[in-house]
């Protein structure tokens, strides 16, 4: 303990009394103020380590450790940590007030500007009785109140990394034979999900119609976790206050439910993480009933080093933990991509496996995830799904049209459909979108088979994937930010040799003997000539499924 916060300063006030009682009558006040380590102008130097508890309002804490250096009324240093890297920060400190304000680093791609580093958090308060009394305004613009103590570096520091399991090959699960469908709460409600949240979201699954296209499991993102009881039990907080009585209920009305958590100490929003106890927490899981886990790799990032053969690693674990753990589970891998995660995801469990940063309810950023999955789609196959991110459709950022290419997009790509909005409260519009049964058939074909890029013609771009029944489904997106004609030759789809599909059809002219359907008008399109062509909105697609007549692939 350094001397320079007011609580070592009567500490050391009281071991140095009878000193001080003969150094006052010689040297009087400036040996005092030396003691002290006040500045010049007769404040605390507030140099040093201190950890902000700020409570959440669910019984649990946000803890963040900051490294101050004050020099005169300036504060400068870091908020430091589990994180992967020390955020700087910056202010004043002036007449016992303190301000202080962080300085994300620049995103290197809006990919990159995920979590908690990037955003810019503000502290203002007071110092007083050795301790900061701070407010802060967080990345959701919620004003917090918290007290800040001294602490020690060691206590800032990540702990040693633990022994990882030799890497084998686990057995697949036998789960998610076709990509996940279900509802998450994160995109949102983040921090504001809750028992009673949860039970409305079920109800409404199941009123909306949703389960009965197949979307089943509702799943819990981060926040929910407390703590852990003296025997090491993981327990919820507040917001949750009886975790099995919740699966009870999900499961009363057909459905399976979901949950989150970290392979580090801490989540992603700074609660309690899995770390040095994942097959305690297996267990927990399968006691409450929970059927699909999402860990995210989140503080681990701080403690491991992130090669694909230590990643692998530290998945395994848990992956085995859950198949150890008695309950079929869903083991959903979140580590946003890293170290080329779809080519060991499947052996370290995984059921499906997060390929991007995170999601964001904007144009910009779902249409750069979604069109930087083509490269790997080959890796996507029953039960092991690539994942690039949860739904934004219905949460309001996005148009129709942007939507509808949200939701053609992940289903040629076999993506998992975890819708991300209000179930309670969607419009026609977004029911129709989420709901689209043949569209979500397309996501959901069991042959799985890679989509494919058809041509690219400006800012269109043409993808197509054959199905399980011969046809094949052909989304013309429009990128652009005007509406643009798109056109493929019917030949160009390759019905034949080349995939073994409709070998045996005599399709005369180009287009002869096929069926083509507009998925998104639900009608059928006339197929004659040699090309079809469409005018496409604006950020918009035209989806279709065309398949050889004599299949019948539409009943
Ligand atoms: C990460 C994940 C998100 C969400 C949050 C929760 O950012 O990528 O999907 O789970 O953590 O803190």
């Amino acid at each position: 303990m350094k001397i320079c916060d007011a609580q070592g300063w009567r500490r050391h006030v009281r071991l140095l009394s009878p000193f001080l009682a003969a150094a006052c009558c010689l040297s009087g006040f400036f040996l005092l103020s030396a003691l002290s380590q006040t500045s010049a102008a007769g404040q605390a130097d507030l140099s040093g380590y201190w950890v902000l508890r700020t409570p959440r309002g669910d019984g649990t804490y946000r803890d963040t450790y900051l490294n101050l250096k004050q020099s005169g009324d300036s504060l400068t240093g870091a908020i430091v940590g589990f994180g992967p890297r020390a955020i700087p920060i910056g202010g004043t400190f002036t007449d016992g007030k303190v301000h202080l304000a962080s300085l994300p680093p620049a995103a290197s791609s809006p990919a990159a500007a995920r979590g908690f580093s990037f955003f810019r958090m503000a502290y203002d308060g007071v110092y007083q009785d050795g301790k900061l009394k701070l407010q802060t305004e967080n990345f959701r613009h919620q004003i917090q109140q918290g007290i800040a103590e001294r602490t020690t570096r060691g206590a800032t520091l990540p702990p040693a990394p633990p022994p990882l399991p030799a890497l084998r090959d686990l057995p697949d699960n036998g789960l998610a034979r076709t990509p996940p469908m279900g509802w998450n709460s994160w995109n949102k409600f983040a921090g504001k999900v809750d028992d009673a949240t949860v039970r409305s979201m079920a109800d409404a699954m199941v009123s909306s119609g949703m389960s009965k296209l197949g979307y089943v499991y509702i799943n819990i993102d981060d926040t929910w976790e407390g703590g852990r009881d003296a025997e090491g039990n993981i327990v919820p907080n507040k917001k949750f206050p009886n975790m099995k009585a919740l699966a009870d209920y999900v499961h009363s009305k057909g459905l399976k439910i979901g949950i989150y958590s970290s392979p580090g100490p801490k989540t992603c929003a700074g609660y309690e993480g899995s770390f040095g106890h994942e097959m305690q927490d297996a267990r927990t899981y399968a006691s409450w009933g929970i059927d699909y886990l999402k860990y995210d790799l989140c503080s681990a990032g701080g403690i491991y080093k992130t090669s694909p053969e230590v990643l692998q690693a530290l998945y395994q674990k848990m992956g085995q933990a859950l198949q150890e753990s008695g309950r079929p589970i869903v083991f959903s891998l979140c580590e946003y991509g890293d170290a080329d995660v779809w080519k060991w995801g499947a052996k370290a469990g995984g059921n499906l496996w997060r390929t991007t940063g995170d999601i964001q309810d904007n144009w910009a950023r779902m249409d750069k995830i979604g069109f930087s999955q083509l490269d790997i789609a080959g890796y996507a196959r029953p039960g092991h799904w690539n994942d690039p991110d949860m739904l934004e459709v219905g949460n309001g950022g996005m148009n129709a049209d942007e939507y509808r290419t949200h939701m053609s997009l992940w289903s040629l790509l076999s993506a998992p459909l975890i819708a991300g909005n209000d179930l309670r409260s969607m419009t026609e519009e977004t029911k129709s979108i989420l709901m689209n049964a043949e569209v979500i058939a397309i996501d959901q074909d069991p042959a799985a088979k890679p989509v494919k890029l058809l041509s690219k013609q400006g800012d269109i771009e043409i993808l197509w994937r054959p199905l399980a029944d011969g046809s094949v489904a052909v989304g013309i997106f429009n990128r652009g930010e005007d509406s643009a004609t798109g056109s493929f030759s019917w030949s160009s789809l390759k019905f034949g040799s080349s995939l073994k599909f409709g070998s045996s059809l005599n399709l005369g002219t180009p287009s002869g003997g096929l069926l083509a359907r507009d998925l998104w008008k639900h009608q059928e399109i006339p197929v004659t000539g040699d090309r079809f062509s469409a005018v496409v909105p604006r950020h918009g697609v035209v989806l279709l499924r065309i398949s050889a007549a004599s299949h019948g692939a539409r009943e």
